[in-house]
């Protein structure tokens, strides 16, 4: 096979089993499945390394489990798997291959692109990234005026700032004494923000841009590039400017030097970058051989997707899941919930890496869908999401699948704490789906002394419908080789609802339009007056106000 298939899913007969199978199981509660099926475990629980996935307080039988796995296979999951790999360009609408995994390979086969294989030259930039790191983290890189670096500063944005900034904040435990600063936003308070905090005589910039042609990194690169020359001579950019992109005449063209650039290819999509010279940060905070393990704990994600049978392979299983809420429970979102306050930034890198994906409306082969795609991702860390929103998964109209995800052990042996953290973990999965009846909710109250006319009038409010559905990634400790495979697990998850769902997950068209009308009105800003031939009422005026 060429290229991935471009099967409608609704068309399988499978799909169609499965819309027969949800008539029948949408009105049983998890509760009864457990009680209906005592094996229900041996088939919901993946064990995988330090991984423990348990999906079994999710609404599904064994037959439905079956169903799913037959949607898989009948989209030809297997080969488009294999085809994922091969480095043949599966995104078709860029021209492009698909191969942020060959950053990463554990294995020594040789991964070729227009006949050529790209490993000696992955391993080339790796080497070239960990040996300029270990200088700057040794001191031996000096800045300007003979001080050792003590700050790096970040520029990017989108997957040039979201997978390293949540990286180094994910592996903080793990880090040195560099101090790490990311400026993405094109807001002039963010980087003065940025810029207060840090000296240039010990500062490194690096400027992050697979295409270096985006508004706010480049914007942002030049002024912090002017605040650097206000102290500084033209000739201690060397020192303290380095970029990462594909694009070594823009690079250039900015004033810095061939050697001090570390190079991407166009077969690394932007949110799946981290794993290029893009982790540059992450390597320059953690260090080569910290680095190396992050590497290979997504290689050994990517292995276990590629040879376990779809059901015990965890990225499939948990693809099959959100696709079976999506597009036949109707669920609107996803959320995300790390029980690690290390892996906040999670839910927004996910948010990236998935909606930029899957947030498509027209298939593979041209035509506007009339099904349900990507999911709308959201979350934030426990047990402060308990403080926030889950009052509404508990209580409110919508039905949001979530993935919890903790660890056995914490980084500083704090037991108590940790035993905390994951009571609060568990309790919520459980509580989710048990909820709690009418019938308890009035013993508690009477128990209470509760008059019975205060108990009838309370006891509407203090129910819990339950039957609210939750997967649990248990995981032994938050190391960079389990963080590794953790993200690699998502991108792989993010890949199988695409190649089903029949869409291309590796472009992202869908961001120009704001990017090229953005121009527009820069250029009516800077003329004063708005165009309002080429505006609608509303926009014009918006732009006026700025007059
Ligand atoms: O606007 C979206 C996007 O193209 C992302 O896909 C990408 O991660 C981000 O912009 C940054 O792009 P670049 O690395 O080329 O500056």
């Amino acid at each position: 096979m060429k290229t991935l298939h471009k099967k409608n899913p609704t068309t399988l007969s499978s799909w169609k089993a499965l819309q027969e199978h949800f008539a029948e199981l949408k009105s049983k509660t998890l509760l009864e499945l457990f009680d209906e099926d005592l094996k229900r475990l041996d088939y919901l629980t993946i064990t995988w390394e330090d991984f423990y996935v348990d999906v079994s307080k999710n609404h599904l039988t064994k037959k439905t489990f079956d169903l799913l796995l037959d949607v898989a296979k009948e989209s030809d999951l297997e080969q488009a798997i294999a085809a994922y790999f091969s480095g043949i360009p599966i995104n078709e609408t860029e021209g492009r291959a698909v191969l942020h995994t060959a950053l990463r390979t554990v294995e020594n086969t040789a991964v070729w692109v227009d006949e050529e294989n790209v490993l000696p030259d992955i391993e080339k930039v790796k080497a070239r990234i960990q040996s300029f790191s270990e200088k700057v983290i040794s001191g031996n890189w000096k800045g300007y005026s003979g001080k050792p670096i003590t700050d790096i500063v970040n520029i990017g944005i989108g997957g040039s700032d979201l997978g390293p900034s949540m990286v180094t904040e994910g592996l903080s435990y793990y880090k040195n004494h560099l101090r790490t600063h990311f400026i993405s936003n094109v807001e002039g308070d963010h980087v003065q923000e940025v810029m207060k905090t840090v000296n240039r005589e010990t500062t490194l910039f690096v400027i992050v841009s697979k295409t270096f042609t985006t508004q706010e990194t480049l914007s942002n690169a030049e002024i912090v590039r002017k605040w650097f020359l206000e102290d500084a001579p033209e000739s201690a950019i060397a020192q303290h400017f380095v970029a990462v992109s594909t694009n070594l005449e823009k690079t250039q063209s900015f004033g810095i030097e061939a050697e001090n650039v570390f190079p991407m290819k166009d077969w690394v999509g932007g949110r799946f970058s981290l794993w290029s010279a893009v982790g540059l940060s992450i390597c320059l905070s953690i260090g080569s051989a910290h680095f190396d393990d992050l590497l290979a704990g997504a290689g050994n994600m990517d292995m276990h997707f590629r040879q376990t049978s779809f059901d015990q392979n965890i990225p499939v299983v948990l693809a099959l899941i959100s696709i079976w809420y999506n597009n036949f429970w109707e669920a609107e979102s996803e959320a995300v919930i790390p029980y690690s306050q290390y892996l906040r930034s999670l839910p927004a890198y996910l948010q990236q890496a998935s909606m930029e994906s899957n947030g498509k409306s027209v298939s593979r082969d041209a035509k506007k869908i009339a099904y349900q795609t990507g999911n709308i991702i959201w979350g934030a860390s426990g047990t402060n999401a308990q403080h926030a929103f889950f009052q509404l998964m508990h209580q409110g109209t919508k039905m949001i699948p979530a993935d919890f995800i903790g660890f056995k052990k914490s980084l500083y042996g704090e037991a108590t704490h940790q035993q905390k953290l994951m009571a609060n973990f568990i309790a919520q999965t459980e509580s989710l789906m048990r909820g709690k009846t009418k019938a308890q909710v009035i013993a508690e109250l009477q128990e209470k002394k509760m008059s019975p006319s205060q108990i009838e009038k309370l006891a509407p409010y203090k129910v819990f419908e339950g039957n609210r559905p939750s997967t649990s990634i248990l995981i032994n400790k938050l190391t960079p080789y389990t963080l590794g495979a953790l993200i690699a697990m998502y991108e792989h998850k993010i890949f199988v609802q695409g190649v089903i769902w029949n869409i291309f997950s590796f472009d992202q068209w869908g961001v120009e339009l704001g990017k090229e009308l953005a121009k527009v009105i820069l250029e009516d800003f800077e003329k004063g007056v708005s165009s309002s031939h080429t505006h609608d009422a509303s926009t014009t005026g918006l732009i006026n106000q700025f007059s």
